[in-house]
């Protein structure tokens, strides 16, 4: 298998979905409206990229950021959440998707945390692509939670801080237990990463586009990932790894 080819889908993508309230004000309409727009073109990628043969989809539905928008806007989001998940469950279960959260839940509405926790435990032993929605999530705070973590473990003698390893940080983080993304889509022409899984995608191929989230659609999939298979994936050697140290990065940058 060349370089190339090991790539053609990649095993985790993740998106951060931009442009709704744009999207919304184009059309002279509320923000809302947008948000309305945005959960239809969220099924039809969830689609797309099972269909595709993406092992990970996740999606960034709201940051840790996200609070500090005006309180309408917050609460018809929390309120999207709870109805999109209720209808789309079945279809998402009957898919073999399994559906799982990250961020932080304690400021949610105990209505939208009922609904996720059934929904895991619902799709927990579904054998098709995992589905992960970051809600509440902010990549600096999910490492501090990862910190403390082995704080506590330092605290209580069962580790020394000498000792500590990537490997260790990384267990403790959200998505510890799946790969990191292969490839970033931000859609809605900003370049940079907003507080989003900081540490898992120091290796991801980085893909940004102007569309607007609402209009991103299967075409648009289909050309992220024909980009990321054209590309060379080094993880900081000269040349690309073997296949089997695929997702081992090198000790340089
Ligand atoms: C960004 O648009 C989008 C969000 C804040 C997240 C909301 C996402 C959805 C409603 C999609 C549905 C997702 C799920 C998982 C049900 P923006 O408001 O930042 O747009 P702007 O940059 O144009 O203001």
């Amino acid at each position: 298998m060349n370089p190339v080819s090991m790539n053609v889908v990649p095993r985790h993508v993740a998106i951060i979905m931009d442009g709704n309230g744009r999207w919304a004000t184009q059309r002279g309409q509320p923000r809302l409206y947008g948000h309305e727009a945005g959960v239809r073109a969220t099924r039809a990628v969830v689609r797309a990229c099972r269909d595709a043969g993406v092992s990970v989809l996740t999606l960034y539905a709201f940051s840790s950021e996200n609070w500090f928008r005006p309180a309408a806007e917050v609460g018809f989001l929390l309120e999207l959440f709870v109805r999109t998940m209720g209808v789309e469950l079945d279809t998402l279960h009957a898919e073999g998707v399994r559906v799982r959260f990250i961020g932080d839940r304690a400021r949610l509405p105990q209505t939208l945390t009922a609904v996720m926790e059934a929904s895991e435990r619902r799709t927990a032993d579904n054998p098709g692509m995992v589905l992960v929605i970051a809600l509440g999530y902010g990549g600096r705070q999910d490492l501090v939670q990862g910190v403390r973590a082995l704080g506590r473990r330092i605290e209580a003698a069962t580790l020394r801080a000498e000792e500590i390893t990537e490997a260790d940080l990384g267990a403790t983080l959200a998505l510890g237990d799946l790969p990191d993304p292969d490839l970033l889509i931000r859609t809605g022409g900003e370049y940079r990463i907003s507080n989003f899984l900081l540490w898992h995608l120091a290796y991801a191929e980085l893909y940004f586009c102007d569309t607007l989230w609402p209009d991103f659609g299967p075409a648009e999939l289909s050309s992220a990932l024909a980009w990321y298979g054209g590309r060379e994936r080094r993880f900081g050697r000269t040349e690309p790894p073997s296949s089997g140290a695929m997702m081992e990065p090198a000790d340089d940058q």
